[in-house]
């Protein structure tokens, strides 16, 4: 009986979880098994009620459960707090590192129906249908930190072990091997030795996949080379920071990072997010587009229970509604209809119908 813990989180995180939960009862509900769902609180909203973003409840729900989504996390309202304390670090990569989630998958892909949605001409975003890997356990954001007096100075350390990089290349390695048999490993190998160390390593790895063409790229290159030619790129691997920025520059390409879904896996459970965050500038205003939440159910469907055909009649439905002409503000050009965080939902699973 699979057992979903449901971390809306703050901001439009509390607004997109409830369209994606609606969606994702009705496609189970079809399903031998009967699914449970277990709701907590995280984040901001955690600070507010028991102090802590990352309470010991949820950490428990969490680990009874079989799969986690989670919508965002933050707000001004917690921005002053000491970095550990704040929800992204406390909360987000609390659990990142918690649950051993080391690789992120972020797909881009163009759909037709929103090729006039992206800010890149037709031609250039028409064929683009790739996946990032993002290291999600290591790196900038988990090496030592902290601050110095006399004189003041700040730093966080960049470190990455063998097998760190190791075990997300084969998640890239295999990743291409399903798909074009193209990866590209992003680096700053002409400048950082981390990066130089991790192009050895792949390198090595990739004795194992002769099946797969690897090639590197410069971490700044691979930026403007997702604005030039984006088509070129079948699978990306790069590391924790690279993969942050990078996957939120590929967001944009296929409309919005509204669309923009997110696994996050490791050895045992999967965590399920949009990629965007929790947005204080439009929370609370029926603005947010929830289909990257939407879309990370689907994700969820496939990668913790092998359920592909729910995952797709998710998928399919989603594109029904384009067909119709209905989109979000963030995707939407003039002529289109343009609907509300719930009244999407709404559609989605009319769509289903
Ligand atoms: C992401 C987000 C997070 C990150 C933030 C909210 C900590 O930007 O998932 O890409 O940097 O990993
Ligand atoms: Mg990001």
């Amino acid at each position: 009986m699979p057992n979903i813990a449901v971390l809306p989180g703050d901001g439009i995180g509390r607004e997109i979880m409830p369209q994606a939960l609606r969606v994702l009862q009705a496609v189970v509900k079809d399903l031998p098994e009967t699914w449970e769902f277990s709701e907590c609180l995280a984040g901001g909203a955690a600070i507010d009620a028991l102090g802590k973003a990352l309470p010991e409840e949820t950490l428990k729900v969490c680990h009874q459960a079989d799969a986690i989504l989670l919508g965002a996390v933050g707000g001004p309202k917690w921005d002053t707090l000491p970095g550990p304390e704040r929800p992204e670090m406390a909360a987000l990569l609390g659990l990142r590192k918690e649950f051993g989630l080391y690789a992120n998958i972020r797909p881009v892909k163009m759909l037709p129906y929103l090729l006039d949605a992206s800010p890149l001409k037709r031609e250039r975003v028409e064929n683009v249908d790739m996946v990032i890997i993002r290291e999600l356990n290591g790196g900038l954001y988990f090496g030592e930190k902290g601050r110095k007096t006399n004189p003041p100075a700040a730093y966080d350390t960049m470190i990455y072990s063998e097998d760190e990089i190791r075990r997300i290349l084969h998640v890239g390695f295999k990743t291409a091997q399903a798909r074009q048999k193209r990866l590209c490993s992003v680096d700053k190998a002409n400048v950082l030795e981390t990066s130089r160390f991790w192009r050895e390593v792949a390198n090595q790895v990739a004795t194992e996949y002769p099946d797969v063409e690897l090639s590197h790229m410069y971490a700044d290159n691979a930026g403007m080379q997702l604005i030039l030619n984006p088509s070129q790129f079948d699978v990306m691997v790069t590391d924790n920071t690279f993969g942050d920025l990078l996957s939120d520059i590929a967001s944009v390409l296929g409309g919005s990072i509204g669309m923009l879904s997110s696994a996050s896996l490791g050895e045992k459970i999967g965590l399920y997010e949009p990629a965007h965050g929790s947005a204080p500038d439009i929370a609370g205003k029926n603005l947010a587009n929830p289909l990257a939440m939407i879309l990370s159910v689907a994700s969820m469907l496939r990668h913790s229970f092998a359920r592909h055909e729910a995952a797709a009649k998710i998928e399919q439905a989603i594109d029904r509604v384009f067909a119709a002409g209905y989109r979000t503000g963030d995707i939407a050009k003039p002529g289109d209809k343009v609907l509300g965080t719930k009244e999407m939902g709404d559609a989605v699973l009319e769509a289903l119908r």
